[in-house]
């Protein structure tokens, strides 16, 4: 039996992705495996968004040329394949810079990997094409995905923020239509999921035409979603701000089906680091979008990106994003330090913050997100909340879910509760996750 190891990094399109690819080798008779030296084929998927992610894989790679070396001393051939948006970005280089690479694919020419692993047999190749065929229709259906599963709505982005690699590595913005997501989410739910998570690089964007010929919103497809049999929560990630409308936001309200989490990056809270960004738009429109979406779902649980040390990043700067984020109160939030990105405007930005600044600013923020982060987990604790229970705890006895704001619980239950949703009273917060008792006595149907 020939068996892959495929390994993700970034963000959950890639995840996605890598499940695909399983799928796709999983139909050339490969199984998968976890462990790497057992492994005929290689897969790295990786990510180009900031400079570590990708420089993680060189090294990555050569570990691997190291352990080619002693399989192919026992005989036994391993092909590596790069994957992902370092793959799209840096194309035929990675051959220069890492000679244990055979192949280099890109995202949106991933279906062709059967095909690629057959050349490589007498070759390097390298694929980093926009292929006009639909790369959805040549994948095989989707395999059992768990109680959770992505489903991707939408690809590319066409914002062109200053310091974004996105829509170069994922092009642009490509909304999968309607018909093709129904028959994918049915696969899934036939499969046991219970949880869809939509997910694309700018997904609240998505105009997928609909059956009936017009085109649909990201609401509409959710409303939709929400009436079919088996689906008892729905999510989506990732969102722009200036594409929040009020259809979606009204999708909060109406659909208990959709959960009260939204994960909406600003970025910076100052004006002129917005304009300089190319956000297109500004703090106080952000603030007035939250108004309106608590309006709508009062418990929403917020969440955000946000970069420090932007070029020309000042100290007030710096003071109005920690002004925006006490203003609007984050359960939870990602923030980095800007990391200049080949081929972006804003890596030929001249004015650049020194890395001890941006350093000292990412700890005054990340205190700042903590502590709004711990506070919204003890505000749960006493409360009962619904709770997707999705896989086994990690003590025996135990299993561990999801409440409605995607905070872990775990909860003493048996392992037939996977799938359900149930009442949870929340009885204690760890620095992860929570802790509570069932309350009430049955489940609530799958559906
Ligand atoms: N430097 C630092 N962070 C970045 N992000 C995107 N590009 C960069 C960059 N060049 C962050 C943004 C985005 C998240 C996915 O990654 O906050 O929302
Ligand atoms: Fe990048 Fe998101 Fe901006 Fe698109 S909207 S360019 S993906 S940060």
């Amino acid at each position: 039996m020939k068996k892959a190891f495929i390994k993700s990094y970034g963000c959950q399109m890639n995840v996605y992705d890598a499940t695909r690819m399983a799928d796709l080798l999983g139909r050339e008779g490969f199984v998968e495996t976890g462990a790497v030296e057992e492994a005929d084929v290689v897969v790295l998927n990786t990510c180009h968004i900031r400079e570590k992610a990708a420089e993680k894989v060189y090294s990555e790679l050569g570990r691997l040329r190291v352990l080619k070396g002693e399989r192919a001393e026992a005989g036994l051939d391993t092909t590596v394949v790069v994957a992902g948006c370092v793959a799209q970005a840096e194309g035929r280089e990675i051959l220069g810079r890492a000679p244990g690479v055979d192949v280099v694919v890109g995202p949106q020419s991933y279906h062709r990997l059967p095909d690629l692993l057959r050349r490589a047999r007498t070759e390097r190749v390298v694929d980093t094409d926009f292929p006009v065929e639909e790369k959805f229709d040549h994948l095989p259906p989707r395999r059992a995905a768990g109680t959770s599963a992505f489903l991707t709505v939408q690809e590319g982005c066409d914002k062109f923020c200053a310091f974004c690699v996105v829509p170069y590595t994922r092009g642009a913005e490509v909304s999968r239509p309607v018909a093709k997501l129904l028959a994918e989410a049915d696969r899934l739910v036939a499969g046991g999921a219970r949880e869809l998570t939509l997910i694309g690089q700018n997904v609240n964007a998505y105009h997928g035409e609909g059956p009936d010929g017009a085109v649909w919103s990201l609401g509409r497809l959710l409303r939709h979603l929400a009436g079919l049999p088996g689906i008892l929560r729905l999510r989506y990630t990732t969102s722009h701000p200036n594409d929040m409308d009020d259809d979606l936001i009204a999708a909060h309200r109406d659909s208990p089906a959709v959960m009260p989490y939204l994960h909406l990056p600003v970025q910076s809270g100052s004006d002129r680091i917005l304009a300089a960004m190319n956000r297109r738009h500004d703090a106080d429109a952000y603030r007035r979008l939250i108004d309106r979406v608590r309006a709508a779902r009062p418990d929403i649980a917020l969440s955000s990106d946000f970069i420090v040390g932007f070029p020309g990043e000042t100290d007030a700067d710096h003071a109005a994003t920690l002004r925006l984020v006490a203003d609007v109160g984050f359960a939870s939030a990602f923030s980095f330090k800007y990391s200049p990105r080949p081929g972006t405007p804003a890596a030929e930005s001249a004015d650049a913050v020194p890395e001890s600044v941006k350093s000292a600013r990412l700890a005054e923020l990340q205190e700042l997100l903590e502590r709004q982060r711990q506070g919204f987990n003890h505000a749960t604790v006493g409360r009962t909340v619904d709770v997707l229970l999705e896989k086994p705890g990690r003590h025996p006895g135990q299993v561990a879910g999801k409440s409605p704001y995607l905070q872990a619980v775990q909860i003493e239950a048996g392992t037939d509760t996977i799938g359900t949703v149930v009442p949870v009273r929340i009885t204690r917060a760890g620095s992860n996750s929570l802790f509570g008792e069932l309350a009430g006595a049955a489940p609530a149907a799958a559906a």
